[in-house]
């Protein structure tokens, strides 16, 4: 099983589409094993977005990300970064697929609503940057699993 940190960032929170976009997750058959609104301060933005630290975007995504609250989600599943990432969509909205959450509500790269790891070990590593231990529910049994995971 991987582990894949979904961030519902600002805009999407903002735009009222939290739950549409939990919806979509929760219907591939992914588990959540947590979820908290938070506000993301400068440190732990930078920290989650240290790749991008050269590139001439990071000033504004910091900005963006720390603006609102957003929705942090840890969710489970087989091959859960790549299948996250799929129902997510391009980075670009423009270029996204119809169906992902980024081709049906998204059109700019700067407020592409959600954000999914890209890699088992970062998702691991960003599960633990935004939740404690406590605040997971992980391996827990759903009723559902064995209609889920072969
Ligand atoms: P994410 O990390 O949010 O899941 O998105 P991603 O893997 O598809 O894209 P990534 O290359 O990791 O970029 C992280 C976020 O930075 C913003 N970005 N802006 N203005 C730009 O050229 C630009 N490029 C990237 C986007 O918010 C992107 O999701
Ligand atoms: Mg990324």
């Amino acid at each position: 099983m991987e582990r894949t940190l979904i961030i519902v960032k600002p805009d999407a929170v903002q735009r009222g589409l939290t739950g549409a976009i939990i919806a979509r997750f929760e219907a591939r058959g992914l588990k959540i094993i947590g979820m908290k609104l938070m506000q993301v301060d400068r440190a732990l933005a930078e920290k989650h977005y240290d790749v991008h630290r050269e590139r001439p975007f990071f000033a504004g995504l910091v900005e963006y990300i720390i603006s609102a609250p957003v929705m942090v989600i840890a969710l489970e599943g087989t091959d859960a970064i790549a299948a996250a990432r799929s129902t997510i969509g391009a980075t670009t909205p423009a270029e996204a697929a119809p169906g992902s959450i980024r081709g049906d509500y998204g059109l700019e790269i700067g407020r592409n609503l959600v954000h999914g790891s890209d890699s088992v070990e970062n998702g691991e590593i960003e599960v633990a940057n935004f939740f404690s231990e406590a605040e997971l529910c992980g391996g827990w049994s759903r009723d559902v699993d064995r209609w889920v995971f072969e």
